[in-house]
């Protein structure tokens, strides 16, 4: 499936190529998803299976030359916070180098984070030592993108998926033929193929093999970066299906990073909209696909092609986003979304809009939070930050303590009253 186009630059031919396989793409998917499961629901009252809070990583840049010094940090991931509760599903979603793998890969702790915390199990998977680390990389997993890279072609299907299994050494060695039979079957392969190679797979049927090799060790939470982008659209379904069903049976949680704004819909009851490395706005998918707050999500919506906004929660007018993304390593002051933003006012350069709670499971950061088509004239979170509507202090004022963890709160600040509000 194609990911997000938001080219002001696309000429009608591409568009009319670009509807039409979209229409071809959205029966398929339809077709499929009709034969398979009713989309993931959200249980309100689920405990996180892992809260992450203020997590940031920052890439050194180094100078060219013989002498290498650190000129720089990409601001890869600054400061993000959110939960997934147990056997939920959070979707992460923006556009391409907003940081969503890079969040990936802290939670699976293929990088160590510059700061924050990951408080998963009892513990903080942020400051653990690798020995502390071991027990937990069995708990959290990691599917990947691209099932033709992901599995390596010299090794045979029962090497790759048992391999997780003789390096925990989580069951006796003449038991792991078995039990990489039974994992395949779980994932709707045959048990008798344990002994094939990679190449002998199509991509659908690689992918359950990089399923199957993610839920060896009995996993609580599966980081899932773009698991269905490669394959086919009649197969992403299927894929989609088998994760809801194995989700369901195994009680496991997902992490779900995606372009397809449709299909995390789907999948999520709740989603992330990620921008330059921070989140902008997140909230259960009623709130996300029916009412969102923040222009750059609004943008997002709003470029889904018109035979695929249904799946998205309904018809919008388009919204182009201007430019390009602005650079990690040098990004904009106060708002990373107001080059690009078309209600930018002086206060957005000035002062960083706080990842406000604005409803029971929403939170947005902007200034001039709104649904589409009710911008607010003046800034709502002036009062909040003890500011004027330029952003500059506001004598006699005193700013609210704003909390602001990695879950809800039953109290939060309605943008049309302007007040707090208690549930
Ligand atoms: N190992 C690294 N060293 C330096 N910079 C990195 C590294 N990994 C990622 N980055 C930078 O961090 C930013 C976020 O990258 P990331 O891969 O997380 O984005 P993404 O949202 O997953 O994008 P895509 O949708 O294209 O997969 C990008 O600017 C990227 O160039
Ligand atoms: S804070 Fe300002 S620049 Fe940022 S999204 Fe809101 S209106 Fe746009
Ligand atoms: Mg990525």
């Amino acid at each position: 499936m194609s990911e997000l186009n938001t080219d002001p630059e696309q000429t009608p031919t591409d568009e009319a190529t670009a509807a039409a396989a979209a229409i071809s793409a959205e029966d398929a998917f339809a077709e499929i998803a009709a034969q398979g499961h009713a989309a993931a629901q959200l249980d309100p009252t689920a405990e996180p299976v892992i809260e992450v809070e203020d997590l940031k990583m920052y890439f050194p840049v180094k100078s060219s030359g013989l002498v290498r010094r650190v000129i720089g940090h990409v601001q890869a991931v600054d400061g993000i916070s959110f939960q997934v509760p147990k056997g939920g599903s959070l979707g992460l979603v923006g556009e391409s180098g907003c940081g969503k793998s890079t969040t990936g890969r802290l939670i699976t702790r293929l990088y160590t984070p510059t700061a924050g915390a990951m408080r998963f199990g009892g513990l903080d998977m942020a400051t653990v030592s690798n020995r502390e680390m071991k027990p937990l990389r069995k708990e959290v997993q990691m599917i990947f993108q691209d099932p033709y890279t992901s599995l390596n072609p010299r090794h045979t299907v029962g090497a790759i998926v048992g391999a997780p299994l003789a390096v925990h050494k989580v069951v006796p060695r003449k038991q792991i033929i078995p039990r990489v039979q039974e994992l395949l079957e779980v994932v709707g392969l045959n048990p008798e193929h344990y002994n094939r190679y990679p190449n002998e797979f199509s991509g659908g049927q690689r992918q359950r093999i990089g399923i199957a090799r993610a839920l060896t060790l009995n996993p609580k939470l599966l980081v899932a970066d773009e698991p269905v982008s490669a394959l086919d659209v009649s197969i992403q379904a299927q894929v989609i299906n088998l994760m809801q069903d194995l989700q369901r049976e195994f009680d496991i949680a997902f992490l779900f990073i995606a372009h397809d704004l449709a299909i995390v819909r789907h999948f999520c009851p709740e989603v992330a909209v990620m921008y330059l490395g921070k989140i902008v706005e997140i909230a259960d998918r009623e709130s996300i696909y029916g009412h969102a707050h923040h222009p750059y999500t609004q943008a997002l919506l709003s470029a889904v092609p018109d035979v695929r906004q249904a799946a998205v929660g309904g018809r919008r007018e388009r919204i182009r986003l201007e430019g390009d993304v602005p650079s990690p390593i040098n990004p904009p002051s106060g708002c990373r979304f107001r080059t690009r933003c078309h209600l930018a006012q002086e206060i957005c350069a000035k002062v960083e809009p706080p990842l406000l709670q604005i409803g029971p499971r929403h939170k947005v950061a902007c200034h001039f939070a709104g649904e589409l088509g009710d911008a607010p004239a003046t800034p709502v979170t002036a009062g909040l930050l003890g500011v004027d509507g330029q952003g500059s202090p506001e004598p006699g004022t005193t700013p609210e303590t704003l909390t602001i963890g990695p879950g809800f709160e039953d109290r939060w600040f309605d943008v049309k009253s302007r007040t707090m509000v208690t549930a």
